[in-house]
């Protein structure tokens, strides 16, 4: 078996940084080497340490001076939304009944679904997302196309068939017998089957009748250890609806709590208006709110609390994610540059070692998969994005008048897109090189 050495400067995060002088937060290499066998990292650190101790035969790739990170992490967006991107709607929900819904119609073609797969796939490795956390369409076949191509390709992907049995076109509707039955389907099709992981997916209350929602609760009870994902509170009207819809429940949180989904393995999309109510149940719960900076500014749906939520007395935990298409772009480094901007209005600093924490490792344990990714420790998957912030003119320019990592990052961060992606290694495999 041949072995790669990637030599390059590393960074990865321990754990998450308080400031941007908090030096212990992180792990930085000025000169560092990965060792990739079999798709593990099997040695990290000095290249002349790692060197010295691999094989004869390891052929070595320099991406001098190039930063090697842990591959990105995206934790909520939704597979058959390719063609939804900007898509012009005052706000969510006409966003979703003029164009989402009659797009994800036509998921229940295989061959459209195979279609867009390989584009889904394609795009990521592009931007430098090695795992993703998917919605598919209400369809099979969707959630057939997604892991069957996520096989292919040797990715860490966790994805889900939405469950929705009503308010949307018949299109798009199971039943909860349907609902259930499939996601079964799916589960046993797919879940632990080359690096693809199930998710239970209830697309949101205003979709899932009582009856869809007490099929959802059987489905986790089966499988506890599944991740759910849904939505929750990212627009006024969504909100308002959603409670007349439910009114035995006390706020929009306690409806998914009455069902067994308030739990440390669920990740709500967005979570942009939360109560304090709420935030402490969610904090209780462990679960999980997922940022989507780009889609929440370009519906229009508010501005996240992301600080707020962080440093309360029962913090809540955080995710972040391109939320595709709601969102506008496929790229991490876009997402936390909006994620950036939207603290700026609310008052609030977000710094980058931050944001570099919360696309990897972060991310990471907003999955329970730290063990696996979100790092470049030995042992784990060799999912790795190579970054060069000098990608184009302008950001050379302003390289020339770096000099710190932070500075750097931050420079990345805010002009930085799959330009700056110089490479992306699935399971040790360099894949955007081969698209
Ligand atoms: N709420 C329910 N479905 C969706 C969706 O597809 N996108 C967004 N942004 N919010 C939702
Ligand atoms: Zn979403």
């Amino acid at each position: 078996m041949t072995h790669t050495l990637l030599r390059g400067r590393l960074l990865s995060f321990l754990r998450s940084p308080q400031s941007l002088t908090d030096t212990e937060s992180y792990l930085y290499e000025s000169d560092g080497g990965l060792l990739v066998e079999n798709g593990l990292i099997v040695a990290s650190g000095p290249y002349d340490k790692v060197r010295a101790e691999a094989p004869a035969d390891t052929l070595t790739i320099d991406h001098r001076p190039h930063l090697l990170m842990p591959g990105f992490i995206d934790t909520h967006l939704h597979f058959p939304q390719m063609q939804v991107i900007a898509s012009y709607a005052a706000n969510l929900l006409e966003w979703l009944n003029t164009y989402t819904f009659p797009e994800e119609c036509r998921f229940v073609e295989s061959a459209h679904a195979q279609k867009i797969a390989t584009h889904f796939y394609d795009e990521l490795i592009r931007h430098g997302t090695t795992t993703a956390v998917a919605y598919c369409s209400v369809h099979k076949t969707s959630a057939d196309a997604f892991f069957g191509e996520a096989m292919r390709r040797n990715m860490r992907m966790v994805g889900g068939k939405v469950m929705m049995d009503r308010n949307a076109p018949q299109g798009l509707l199971d039943t909860p017998q349907m609902g259930y039955d499939e996601t079964r389907q799916v589960i046993s099709d797919w879940h632990g089957k080359g690096r693809n992981h199930v998710a239970i997916t209830p697309r949101f209350a205003i979709t899932s009748t009582p009856a869809q929602m007490e099929a959802t609760q059987a489905l986790a009870r089966e499988f506890p250890d599944l991740h759910i994902q849904t939505h929750l509170s990212e627009n006024h009207d969504e909100i308002k609806y959603t409670c007349e819809l439910y009114p035995e429940a006390i706020d929009y949180t306690d409806i998914y709590a009455r069902y067994g989904l308030l739990g440390d393995r669920t990740l709500f999309g967005h979570c942009i208006h939360l109560s304090e109510r709420e935030a402490d149940a969610m904090s209780d719960a462990g679960a999980v709110a997922v940022h989507c900076p780009t889609s929440n500014l370009f519906l229009g749906s508010g501005l996240f609390p992301l600080k707020a939520l962080a440093r309360r007395e029962k913090p809540v935990r955080i995710g972040v994610a391109t939320d595709i298409g709601g969102g506008s772009s496929y790229s991490m480094l876009r997402t936390m540059d909006e994620a950036y901007k939207i603290q700026q209005l609310l008052g609030e600093r977000l710094n980058p070692l931050e944001s570099y924490y919360l696309m990897t490792l972060g991310n990471a344990q907003s999955l329970a998969l730290a063990d696996r990714i979100g790092t470049l420790e030995a042992g784990t998957d060799a999912d790795i994005v190579v970054l060069n912030a000098a990608a184009t003119p302008a950001m050379a320019l302003k390289m020339d008048v770096v000099k710190t990592l932070p500075e750097e990052l931050f420079l990345l961060q805010t002009m930085g897109d799959d330009r700056a992606i110089v490479e992306t290694y699935v399971a040790g495999v360099a894949a955007k090189s081969a698209i």
